[in-house]
């Protein structure tokens, strides 16, 4: 996070460098007009005298202005710009970070948390910076300048005196500001957990309402909503203290500047013009002191969210480039899942136990289980989306830890049993993330999935996009949408997690055959609860809470009147009741 943050600053240096001599700029041609207003009352004494000395300060009080103008405009623009760049940055880095991390440290982090850190945390470090830029620059300089100014052009005992109450004050605000550090932790916590309550009851809609649960919903959601409310108002109670503060200060300084300054003005040390000046020069304190709680509180809001986002930078990467080019012959497909054993991260228990396989390219292999048994554990194994513990699964008889993750995933058409669709076109998530395919291309997979006379029915076919205006799929169109991909991608290893579920008898009939066609010469794990999808595959194995029960070819499972018999009598069973 560190080395990102660094690194972006150092892209707008240049910017950042102009901003701060413009602040410089602007706060010395502030001192200016009180400057020149103290010369105009001092030579207000002898009007007819002086006339022409007094149309020069007016004039040069218009000059300055001028000049106040032309520094303050490019200084407000390039405050906002330096603060957007780097947040544009930051959320580039983040959201390749969330495509890079490896899943086993992903699946701890809420989608909810997910979006927090992109709408909360990158913004408060926005608003640090703009506030570190604009406010805090123009605190130090002001102190420099006006502090100097004062001193020297009005008096050294008067300025010290004046300013007490501000060094008094900024010690009561830092001790003050634990407090607002402390709520405003809380709230943010209430925030996180708020947005992400929203994702997961939006997600589960239809759910909630199939079990009238909608009452149930809101109602916690108006508690946490109320906790929200809460922890924002005490974060806003500290926050007044704090201004209540500020106002006392400077009401003692103009206090003091009054009784002390008219006394030196009576005694002659000063001239009235001086007097007036000064006042003036306090002025110039009020802005920039008052912004001190602001730069500190966003400072430690900043903190808490940069100590966030590292700790998201720190998870692992998956190293997706491949180490070596990768020569598509290289790859085969011919699998070997030697003794594998394997247990999610964090969770000791084994999902798979022992696990021995092997395909042969050209093969395709039937896997059926209870459900919870590890099928789709194996597949994540062998799209390495998990750790795979070193010489367990061997591709063309190479480690899969070897092989570039990119070489590895490009070989394997996964087709998740999840069927999730992008909110795009349907070309669009048919050819998913893979460039190079006609439309005819495209048109010809969904016809072997069977959704092409779906797709044709609608306003505008392939590009239809999802999720809009009510195009939304049904269970078994979204299947076959997914199914789709598999025809079009020209990969080596081809995997269907359970995505025949959905389909009619008919239709699954007619998808398999055409599966069978396209896995001739690839190799083929289909992972199925339905005998149909898997009974002509060369090889099934049966699992049953992470280990292989039975394996064999469809008849000789039969054969055997196992767990893999007792599946095929229920289903059966099932038919001819539909039948009858
Ligand atoms: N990301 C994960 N982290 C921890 N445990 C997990 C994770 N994914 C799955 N599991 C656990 O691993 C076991 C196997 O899950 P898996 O999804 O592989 O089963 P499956 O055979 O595909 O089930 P189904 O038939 O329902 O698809 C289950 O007990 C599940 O709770
Ligand atoms: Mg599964």
């Amino acid at each position: 996070m560190k080395k990102i943050l660094l690194k972006s600053i150092k892209r707008y240096w240049f910017a950042i460098f102009l901003q701060i001599i413009f602040i410089g700029l602007n706060i010395y041609f502030l001192t200016y007009p009180p400057k020149i207003i103290g010369n105009i009352i001092d030579l207000l004494y002898d009007l007819e005298t002086n006339q022409n000395a007094i149309i020069m300060q007016v004039w040069y009080l218009l000059g300055s202005c001028m000049i106040l103008l032309g520094i303050r405009m490019p200084w407000r623009w390039l405050a906002g710009y330096i603060p957007r760049s780097i947040e544009r940055d930051l959320k580039d880095k983040l959201f390749e970070q969330f495509m890079r991390i490896k899943m086993a440290s992903l699946q701890n982090i809420k989608n909810g948390e997910l979006m927090s850190y992109f709408v909360k945390d990158i913004t408060e470090i926005r608003k640090f910076i703009y506030r570190l830029m604009s406010h805090g620059t123009r605190f130090v300089f002001t102190i420099m300048i006006a502090t100097f100014t004062m001193m020297s052009g009005v008096n050294i005992y008067l300025t010290l005196v004046t300013l007490c109450p501000i060094i008094l004050t900024i010690f009561l605000i830092i001790k003050i500001k634990e407090y607002v550090e402390s709520s405003f932790r809380k709230s943010q916590k209430y925030f996180t957990d708020l947005s992400e309550y929203v994702q997961e009851s939006t997600d589960a809609i239809r759910t909630t309402k199939a079990y009238t649960g909608e009452m149930n919903q809101l109602k916690e959601f108006i508690r946490k909503n109320r906790r929200l409310r809460e922890a924002n108002n005490a974060v806003d109670v500290h926050s007044t203290l704090l201004s209540t503060c500020l106002n006392i200060c400077f009401g003692l300084c103009y206090g003091i500047s009054l009784l002390y300054g008219s006394k030196l003005v009576l005694e002659g040390v000063i001239t009235t013009g001086d007097f007036v000046a000064f006042n003036g020069y306090i002025g110039l304190f009020v802005g920039p002191v008052s912004w001190i709680p602001g730069v500190i509180s966003y400072y430690k809001r900043a903190k808490i969210s940069y100590q966030r986002l590292d700790n998201v930078f720190e998870l692992e990467k998956e190293k997706i480039l491949p180490k070596v080019p990768a020569k598509e012959d290289d790859f085969q497909g011919n699998i070997e899942i030697r003794d594998l054993s394997f247990n999610y991260p964090e969770n000791l228990e084994m999902v798979l136990s022992h696990i021995n396989i092997k395909i042969n390219k050209g093969e395709t292999l039937g896997i059926i289980g209870t459900i919870g048994s590890g099928k789709t554990t194996l597949m994540n194994l062998l799209l390495r989306l998990y750790p795979v513990p070193d010489e367990k699964i061997k591709i063309d008889g190479k480690d899969i830890n070897e092989i570039p993750l990119l070489t590895l995933r490009n070989h394997i058409c996964y087709i998740t049993q999840d069927n999730f669709l992008f909110s795009t076109s349907l070309k669009e998530n048919i050819k998913l993330f893979k460039d190079g395919f006609e439309d005819e291309e495209v048109k010809e997979s969904t016809k072997n999935a069977m959704v092409y006379d779906d797709i044709e029915k609608m306003q505008n076919g392939i590009d239809t996009i999802i999720g809009e205006r009510g195009v939304d799929l049904s269970g078994g169109q979204k299947q076959r949408v997914v199914i789709s991909r598999a025809f079009l991608n020209k990969s080596k290893v081809v995997i269907f997690d359970d995505t025949f579920s959905a389909l009619d008898n008919k239709t699954e009939q007619m998808v398999l055959n055409n599966v069978k066609e396209l896995v001739k010469d690839k190799t083929c794990i289909i992972i199925s609860n339905r005998i149909s999808d898997i009974k002509d595959a060369n090889q099934i194995i049966v699992l049953d809470g992470g280990n292989i029960i039975e394996s064999g070819t469809h008849e000789t499972l039969l054969n055997k009147q196992g767990k893999y018999y007792n599946f095929y009598k229920e289903q059966t069973a099932k038919s001819q009741m539909a039948l009858n």
